[in-house]
């Protein structure tokens, strides 16, 4: 068991994903917990993860867990589905420290949301084979039906920065994702990955009167009881501080993220290398 001993409530918060998918995580921790000080990893030269075997997905988020441990973290977030499909109950056995992810937070909300029991769920090809959402939604509500999209083409548009509405590409591939769902009669629709809340505003046109589910969201309100149960919430009055770690590309992740977050990225980007936490 890997511990974390060196932390108290001024500690940061943990966050990682595959790459820019995770600050939609960040930007709801920056909303609703202004206080904490945040360290974020993107592992943004291997991204995407979810195309990946389980074996592969558990080793890398094995070393994103070491990254953040290493910044003395208190809590780790896992801001991306397909890791916490795949590798959570791996790293809740191997790392003795409190792990919150985005499966069950946004699964539980969807059974809140619907109405007419049909939930619509698009993920990465990982978080969809898993069935960690179906399995979840049919135990918190065995009435309800799932009908899975994944989606394997959005990761690497929105990692190229397509994410805006009127770009047509995106547009076009989300529409041919989405449509098959509609035509099912859904009425609450789950962004079952982190990069996806990039696209609600496209996600809203195309499916007008359905409720929309992101993981980020849902997850943060879980974060905040979590941390008000290990007496972990930062009491300090102060603007938290906020530092981004990716392993490639720095500078086109600052951009994007600088859009995204609505504040300067750049100059708390860095560089990290997650191979050398093997
Ligand atoms: N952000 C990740 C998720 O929530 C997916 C990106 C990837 O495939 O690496 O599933």
């Amino acid at each position: 068991m890997e511990t974390q001993k060196k932390y108290d409530k001024h500690s940061p918060i943990g966050v990682f994903d595959s790459g820019l998918g995770g600050l939609t995580a960040v930007k709801e921790i920056i909303e609703q917990l202004p206080h904490e000080d945040i360290v974020f990893f993107g592992d943004t030269a291997r991204v995407p993860y979810g195309n990946r075997s389980r074996e592969t997905i558990i080793e890398y988020s094995r070393q994103d867990m070491r990254f953040l441990l290493a910044h003395d973290v208190k809590i780790v977030c896992i801001a991306c589905n397909t890791v916490d499909s795949m590798a959570r109950l791996t790293l809740e056995q191997e790392f003795d420290i409190p792990i919150i992810g985005a499966v069950s937070p946004a699964a539980r909300k969807a059974v809140q949301l619907t109405k007419n029991k049909k939930i619509g769920l698009i993920g990465t090809f990982a978080t969809v084979s898993s069935g960690a959402y179906r399995k979840l939604i049919n135990k918190l509500a065995p009435d309800c039906t799932v009908y899975s999209q994944a989606c394997p083409l959005l990761v690497p548009l929105i990692e190229s920065g397509r994410f805006h509405k009127g770009d047509a590409v995106v547009e076009t591939v989300l529409r041919d994702y989405l449509l098959p769902l509609q035509a099912q009669g859904i009425d609450t629709i789950i962004l079952g990955c982190t990069h996806y809340p990039l696209l609600y505003a496209i996600v809203k046109d195309i499916l007008p009167g359905v409720e929309i589910v992101c993981s980020g969201s849902a997850s943060t309100e879980y974060l905040r009881e979590k941390l008000a149960a290990l007496d972990l919430l930062n009491d300090s009055e102060t603007e938290g501080k906020r530092r981004f770690y990716v392993s490639d590309a720095p500078e086109e992740f600052a951009t994007h993220g600088s859009v995204f977050l609505g504040m300067s990225v750049r100059e708390h980007c860095e560089k990290a290398d997650p191979d050398i936490y093997q």
